[in-house]
């Protein structure tokens, strides 16, 4: 029998960083993300047109610590690569799902310890607990302290519209892991990022229960220029394009992601969304919070 399963990338709404240091995050699931058909055969043998996967496969088994029931098959994908939403994360949920069958945190946690082996690269659990926990119409409240969650519903009526600044995520591994190690030294300005980031996705989740869309547009800027000055991950193409997406008409915009390039995140009237993804520069998404990891 043929079975499908899919892993949503993520978009994360505020709370940047804040994963390697015990803080909070807001991200949501997105639409875009990674198919995984597979069918029972006699060994495991799956493939990806985009690239190599052997050594995902092998990490994602490992870190299962058991033999999956062999199959073959192909994974797919909506998701653009190095955009910052999640690609690499949602391969490994989706393959830590189809090869072992788990969900919620569990699946993020596994997904999340085959990443960190198959790439080397020392990320956080928020990419991966966002793909495993999103839910239509919702944003998942992540404490990176406790890895305690929450679903918290989005405001009826906004998009979220994913604009790529053009600069691709270059040396980004080398400036990601250059962070953490300033983070966990104690750099005073890295520390005042994360922790005043924290109080900011408090403050947006307040806001949008109140209603409040303007004080949402306050934090998301502030907590741009938190990431600009004090934790050093914007390039100015991202500072300008914040600025044009206010400019244009944008509820709040904010760089999102891995940061040293990538896109920003912009919550713009539902109506609105697509005239202004048209008029923002370079390609854009306009999506909205939707359903985490599941078999079709
Ligand atoms: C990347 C990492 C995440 C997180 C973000 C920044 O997406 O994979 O774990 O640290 O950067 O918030």
């Amino acid at each position: 029998m043929i079975r499908r399963f899919f892993a949503p990338g993520r978009v994360n709404l505020i709370g940047e960083f804040t994963d390697l240091a015990g803080g909070l995050a807001l991200p949501a699931a997105i639409h875009l993300g990674v198919t995984l058909t597979v069918e029972p055969a006699d060994e495991l043998d799956l493939r990806s047109p985009l690239g190599d996967l052997a050594r995902s496969v092998e990490a994602v088994v490992a870190e299962l610590g058991r033999p999956p029931e062999p199959v073959r098959g192909t994974l797919s994908s909506t998701l653009p690569a190095g955009a910052g939403l999640g690609s690499s994360a949602s391969v490994h949920v989706v393959l830590a799902l189809a090869l072992g069958g788990l969900e919620g945190l569990e699946l993020a946690q596994v997904a999340q310890r085959a990443e960190r082996r198959a790439l080397g690269v020392p990320c956080g659990i928020l990419d991966q607990a966002a793909s495993a926990l999103g839910a239509d119409g919702h944003a998942v409240l992540l404490d990176f302290a406790t890895l305690r969650h929450e679903l918290v519903p989005l405001p009826e009526g906004l998009a979220i519209v994913v604009v790529h600044s053009g600069v691709a995520r270059r040396n980004a591994e080398s400036g990601y892991v250059l962070r953490r190690r300033e983070l966990e030294e104690g750099m005073p300005a890295r520390v005042r990022h994360v922790e005043s980031e924290s109080g900011r996705v408090r403050g947006v989740v307040d806001a949008f229960a109140r209603g409040d869309l303007p004080r949402v547009g306050e934090l998301f800027r502030a907590g741009h220029e938190s990431l600009r000055v004090d934790f050093e991950a914007t390039v100015p193409e991202l500072d300008r394009l914040v600025e044009l997406a206010y400019a244009e008409g944008a509820v709040a915009a904010r760089m999102t992601g891995g940061g040293f390039g990538g896109a920003i995140v912009a919550l713009v009237a539902a109506e609105d969304a697509d005239a202004f993804a048209a008029r923002m520069p370079g390609a854009s998404w306009v999506t909205r919070a939707c359903g985490g990891a599941r078999e079709l």
